[in-house]
């Protein structure tokens, strides 16, 4: 990739591969990340939501043998942590140090299974920092001028006055922006919109959905300036390696947080290795510095952009996008303790599909809860193995390779995996389900319970326990703890997430003469609370 003009074969496929040596197999690639959060505010369940997201992604592609790297984190720098530090009358780190624990706990408590947790107040981050800055700047693309004009603390971003509601409040916070004037460091983003389309055309899948790929030609068709990256008025940054007395701009910082923690400056064989094979999931409201910023940042300092930056929309809260001043935040924690940590996963990436806003509902997150988890897969378990304690003696027979469950199951494993190979995961547990519905109707239809023990009643427990296997497997990226439960119960060894697709979702590999165990609910079911 060279400076702007430069262009990059087409080279898109969902995970990049790479070779081990001439003999070895291609290895798949997968890097996902989430935006790393803002400490200024305390993580909410939007906040929970990409990260979720992001995490099932992870979980499917360590199962499909991809080598998977999965990254989150912290955004410590820049006016807004300072401020929120001033007001609560503690330095900066001692603010980040505070709050960027609460992210790290409220992901454990979430199951997320994040290779890395990066800080940008890290040592290691303000040397990549430093390191793309100084290339950029040697490249030609940043220089001095001078910058008036209109900024969203809260969004850490300029506006223009037709950005603005009422010409003078911030579209996205609706809280007044500030006139601000200082001597600047900019980056010249005009001149990448070429380089930019260019790239855009030569890959069609870069932004995800179709709308949000729009949105973000929208804005660089129409016209691109240049902007400040750095400021000198503030000191808890990153300085620029050539004018101390600046530090770098809160975005130009935090975005390079995706190129320090695979290497970048640091180790160059480990950045070769899993650079570009980044997907970037995000919500909408930092679309325009993912896809558009970003890439011509990475195109200034000679670096191809990412595979893939995913958009979804707002979980909105009685219609609103949740914030601190609008008092309409809801914590994790807040759900975690009647839904658990799965059926909280669940309901939000079944009933949250990526890319249009949704409203967050509790009693839709009961009903889900209710009908998917305690009704279909819940209920499914607990009748094979109450049937297979009393007409088998708790022993689980084989399934039969010619099972009308065969068939359902070869299509649910396809659909499934389709779906998350394109980044919906609402798609993928809708497929899934389908063989857990299927299953559920073999049994109502063949009526076990009532059939005396012997070879008939085998061959359709087998069947069902068959297809509990496969479900586990394909419902572990969101359900980690009940699918491992699960798989134990039905007397498997391991854990679905040892398992390697596609081979784990092949008929017949639940061997039979293995002990079933009954137990509490694995979802029990839910009444509403009331208020
Ligand atoms: N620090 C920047 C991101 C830098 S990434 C290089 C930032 N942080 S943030 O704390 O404000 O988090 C933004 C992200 O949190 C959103 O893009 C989205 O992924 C998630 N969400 C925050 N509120 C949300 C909702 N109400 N709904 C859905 N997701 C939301 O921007």
């Amino acid at each position: 990739m060279g400076g702007p003009g430069g262009t990059s074969a087409p080279r898109r496929t969902l995970s990049a591969s790479f070779t081990t040596g001439s003999s070895l197999p291609v290895v798949a690639r997968f890097y996902v990340t989430t935006p790393i959060y803002y400490v200024n505010d305390v993580p909410h369940i939007g906040h929970a939501y990409t990260t979720v997201v992001a995490d099932a992604l992870a979980r499917w592609h360590r199962l499909i043998g991809d080598d998977t790297f999965f990254l989150t984190g912290t955004d410590e720098h820049g006016l807004k942590v300072q401020r929120a530090a001033e007001a609560n009358a503690v330095t900066p780190r001692e603010w980040a140090d505070r709050t960027s624990e609460r992210f790290r706990e409220a992901w454990a408590q979430l199951d997320i299974s994040n290779d890395d947790f990066i800080r940008t107040s890290e040592p290691r981050h303000h040397a990549a920092v430093q390191t793309i800055l100084q290339r950029v700047y040697d490249n030609g693309h940043i220089e001095m001028g001078t910058y008036e004009g209109l900024y969203c603390v809260s969004c850490e971003a300029y506006y223009t006055v037709d950005d603005l509601i009422d010409g003078d409040r911030c579209p996205i916070h609706d809280r007044p922006v500030e006139h601000v004037k200082e001597d600047n460091y900019f980056f010249k983003l005009s001149r990448f919109t070429q380089p930019l389309l260019d790239w855009y055309a030569d890959h069609p899948d870069f932004v995800r959905p179709e709308t949000k790929r729009n949105e973000a030609l929208g804005f660089i068709r129409g016209g691109l300036d240049d902007f400040s990256i750095s400021r000198s008025s503030i000191s808890w940054g990153v300085p620029l390696p050539w004018d101390p007395g600046h530090v770098t701009y809160v975005w130009f910082d935090a975005l390079v947080n995706y190129l320090t923690a695979v290497g970048y400056g640091d180790d160059p064989q480990r950045f070769a290795a899993w650079w570009p094979a980044a997907h970037h999931i995000i919500g909408k409201d930092i679309l325009r510095f993912h896809c558009v910023y970003w890439p011509a940042m990475l195109m200034a300092a000679d670096i191809d952009p990412p595979v893939d930056v995913t958009v979804h929309g707002f979980l909105l809260v009685g219609g609103e996008k949740m914030s601190k001043t609008r008092l309409n935040q809801i914590a994790p924690a807040d759900l975690l303790g009647e839904f658990g940590v799965d059926g909280f996963r669940y309901h939000f990436l079944r009933d949250t599909p990526v890319g249009p806003d949704g409203d967050f509902s509790y009693e839709r997150m009961i009903d889900r809860y209710n009908g998917d988890l305690a009704n279909n897969f819940g209920n499914l378990l607990s009748r094979v193995a109450t049937v297979v304690g009393k007409k088998c003696e708790g022993v689980g027979p084989a399934p039969r390779p010619d099972s009308p469950l065969a068939v359902v199951a070869a299509e649910a494993y396809r659909a499934t995996a389709q779906a998350w190979g394109e980044m919906a995961p609402s798609s993928a547990l809708e497929a899934t389900w389908r063989l857990i519905r299927e299953t559920n109707g073999l049994l109502e239809d063949n009526e076990p319970w009532k059939m005396a023990p012997g070879p008939e009643v085998e061959a359709v427990l087998g069947d069902a326990l068959e297809a509990l296997r496969i479900v586990a497997v394909l419902a572990s990226p969101a359900l980690p703890t009940a699918c491992a439960e699960a798989w134990r119960r039905i007397g498997l060894e391991g854990s679905p997430t040892d398992e390697q697709l596609p081979d784990a979702a092949s008929w017949g590999g639940y061997p039979g003469g293995l002990p079933v165990t009954r137990g509490a609910p694995l979802f029990p079911r839910l009444t509403p609370t009331p208020g």
